[in-house]
């Protein structure tokens, strides 16, 4: 049976409940304080006295902070009989097993039991002032119908579709109707090439399906989406099925694997009004029983090395900490209209457009087009036209519309805004202040949040406790309910001090980190658990103050991150390499005024190649874009004779980093390299 509002009844009510919750309660006979008032999940937490002591406790004793959170927060149709079951030191990392409940029962039922028509999803569709809202009543049908018509087309339960969408409702209700009938979700950022996106397909072999849309439209322009699913089924021959749903009117040629997902009800002058996801699906879709720990969604992202990797996000403890996050870094509160403007295909998509947002029952915003179309004041405008109450966008962003002066941001209201986040990069000083003193007119606390695909919501931010605490510009910090950060030393030394750097670890699980490498739990293990043993390693390194709060100083590895999109070295150097006439290559970020990092990458040319650089520059480009994405094309290629190496033949990074930021004075002790005659001083750039 299911609950399907006011999530707390069955569970806080059943004599198992108050039996755990009593047992998990190690400190008593303290009085209860506002804790309850501020966060009402933690009421059964007796003797916490204040919010300082209720984030002590959510690290001292997590078991039963996470214990009260989960069954206040989630609704359970049984409850969880042990909330954790971890071992950093083997990534072994389990969370409310014995727990049974569905994720878009939580998303969605709940919500319509208590408000059908408060909105769930406002569209802000490419076309200016063309929005389009959705009320949780709507998305409840959309995604019983698209649950049914997977079941159909014979999704079952453990099952993986991909979905390489741009951010539209029927996107985040594909998403939710998958996990309504127990399939996982792959969502594939629609930026993707066709190569990039066959690559995330093949990797989890059990991938049966596509959804797609026939062309994608962003900034006014129109990308075929539906013909680059076309290229990338040509090398992966497990695809049985593509649906296909109309977002423009525009026909594109169906092939026998191809589904219509829509049926189109209503259509004036070359404009689609409604469209229905066929209408002969029933309204009504059980929704499968999941258990806590079984897959929710994998989604890809890159490392340091070899392909990128499928992270597994499961059920229960991901939705909680998406929601709780949701909830207290930007101070959501209920009927706030919250305005998240990343893809969903990332995990700030997921995170805090799809899943954060609903889980709350709040009204989420879906971005569909860019910072500056048709103008640099689309976010504002819009802004005041949903009357968004937090906005949470990338530095990336805010760095460019600041370059675009102060008129396009205060044309607009702005008054609803009451919290302002940033996300996916370091947000520098300038930008910080500009977002807080124009944007937020100096009234809104700016959020700086640090996390991680790998973490599944925001572990580091300003205010997770403390609506009034103080917040200093271009610091993500203070950790988050449960989060327990350490630095570690060059020696795997914990650092105690403040006022200190280090590698940035995490020294206790939380329900909402990833559970896995799809298919390769070894490299899962290697990549964050052996280098630190015991502890999580985030693979950012992180500045303490003197007052114990956190900056992050960036990668520790060969990932760099262009306008918030994460991308490995690697990855590129790999598609470079492809190229006939590349002998090898290396490929470096710099710092970019408006991206964040660029790409520039080193070539070393075969012997005996007589080509014009500018060409090959051209090609390789070309070729980035068509292998990965558009973003992840160098902004500058520079043909050497060879590239620094030390003895034993690996590639000196950190040399070509100075290079490239014309530190040639700081090259350091150069003394390891293999030819230190190679050539380093002689610099000359091939700009694209
Ligand atoms: C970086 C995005 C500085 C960091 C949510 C991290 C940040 C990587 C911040 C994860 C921030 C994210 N300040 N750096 N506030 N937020 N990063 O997986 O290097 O796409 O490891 O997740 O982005 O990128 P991902």
């Amino acid at each position: 049976m299911w609950l399907p509002c006011g999530c707390t009844s069955k569970y806080v009510a059943s004599s198992f409940a108050r039996r755990t919750l009593a047992s998990y309660l190690h400190v008593s006979g303290r009085s209860r304080c506002n804790v309850a008032a501020f966060m009402p999940e933690a009421a059964g937490l007796e003797g916490v006295s204040g919010r300082a002591a209720l984030r002590e406790l959510s690290v001292s004793n997590s078991e039963s902070f996470w214990a009260a959170v989960a069954r206040h927060r989630l609704c359970w149709s049984t409850p969880f009989h042990t909330v954790q079951d971890c071992d950093l030191s083997r990534g072994k990392i389990k969370w409310f097993e014995g727990g049974k409940l569905n994720v878009s029962v939580n998303c969605l039922d709940r919500h319509v039991h208590t408000c059908p028509e408060r909105v769930a999803l406002i569209w802000e569709r490419d076309e200016r002032g063309s929005e389009m809202k959705y009320t949780y009543g709507e998305l409840l049908e959309m995604t019983c119908r698209l649950g049914n018509l997977l079941r159909r087309h014979g999704v079952k339960r453990g099952d993986c579709v991909t979905i390489y969408m741009p951010t539209c409702p029927l996107a985040v209700a594909s998403m939710l109707a998958c996990a309504r009938i127990g399939a996982a979700h792959n969502v594939v950022f629609a930026g993707f090439s066709a190569d990039a996106l066959a690559e995330r397909i093949r990797d989890g072999e059990m991938l049966l399906l596509i959804i797609t849309v026939n062309q994608g439209v962003r900034g006014g322009k129109v990308t075929e989406l539906k013909k680059t699913v076309d290229t990338a089924m040509q090398s992966c021959p497990t695809v049985k099925q593509v649906f296909v749903a109309m977002r423009t009117d525009n026909p594109v040629t169906m092939t026998a694997r191809d589904i219509a997902m829509e049926e189109v009800r209503e259509q004036k002058a070359n404009q689609i009004l409604e469209i229905q996801i066929q209408a002969v699906e029933d309204v009504v879709c059980e929704p499968a029983v999941m258990n806590s720990e079984d897959v929710l969604f994998l989604l890809y992202t890159s490392g340091s090395t070899g392909k990128p990797k499928g992270l597994v996000h499961t059920q229960a403890g991901y939705l909680l900490y998406a929601a709780l996050t949701h909830r207290y870094v930007f101070s959501y509160h209920d009927g706030d209209v919250f305005g998240c403007v990343a893809d969903i295909g990332w995990i700030t998509g997921h995170s805090y457009v799809v899943y954060g947002p609903l889980a709350n029952g709040a009204t989420t915003v879906l971005f569909e087009s860019t910072p500056i179309y048709p103008d640099p004041g689309r976010y504002w405008d819009m802004v005041e036209r949903l009357k968004i109450n937090q906005f949470y966008g990338a530095p990336t962003a805010i760095r460019l519309l600041l370059k675009y002066g102060d008129q396009w941001v205060n044309k607009y209201d702005r008054s609803t805004l009451k919290t302002l986040g940033s996300v996916g990069e370091p947000i520098n000083t300038e930008a910080w202040e500009w977002y807080h003193r124009v944007v937020g007119d100096g009234r809104c606390p700016v959020v700086d949040t640090w996390w991680q695909t790998e973490t599944g919501g925001i572990c580091i931010a300003p205010r997770p406790s403390d609506p009034d605490a103080e917040i200093v510009p271009g610091m993500a910090m203070r950790p988050f309910f449960g989060i327990n950060p350490v630095l570690m030393d060059t020696e795997g030394e914990v650092l105690t001090s403040n006022n200190t750097s280090g590698a940035l670890c995490m020294a206790q699980p939380w329900p909402g980190m990833a559970r896995t490498i799809h298919n390769n739990h070894q490299r899962f293990i290697d990549t964050y658990f052996q280098p630190y043993p015991g502890y999580f390693f985030t693979g950012d390194g992180a500045y303490r103050s003197e007052e114990g709060y956190y900056q992050i100083t960036g990668r520790l590895d060969d990932v760099i991150n262009v306008s918030g999109h994460r991308i490995g070295t690697a990855e590129i150097e790999d598609v470079v390499n492809q190229c006939p006439a590349v002998a090898e290559s290396a490929v470096v970020g710099y710092t970019h005024s408006i991206k964040g990092q660029g790409v520039y990458a080193f070539v070393v040319l075969k012997k005996g190649i007589d080509v014009q650089e500018a060409d090959l520059s051209r090609q390789l480009n070309g070729m980035v874009s068509e292998k990965i994405a558009k973003y992840a094309s160098p902004d500058f290629i520079q043909f050497a004779k060879r590239l620094p190496k030390t003895r034993s033949g690996k590639i000196m990074r950190r040399v070509l980093r100075k290079v490239v930021e014309s530190d040639l004075e700081g090259l350091g002790d150069l003394s390891t390299l293999d030819d230190p005659a190679a050539g380093w001083k002689n610099k000359c750039q091939c700009q694209i």
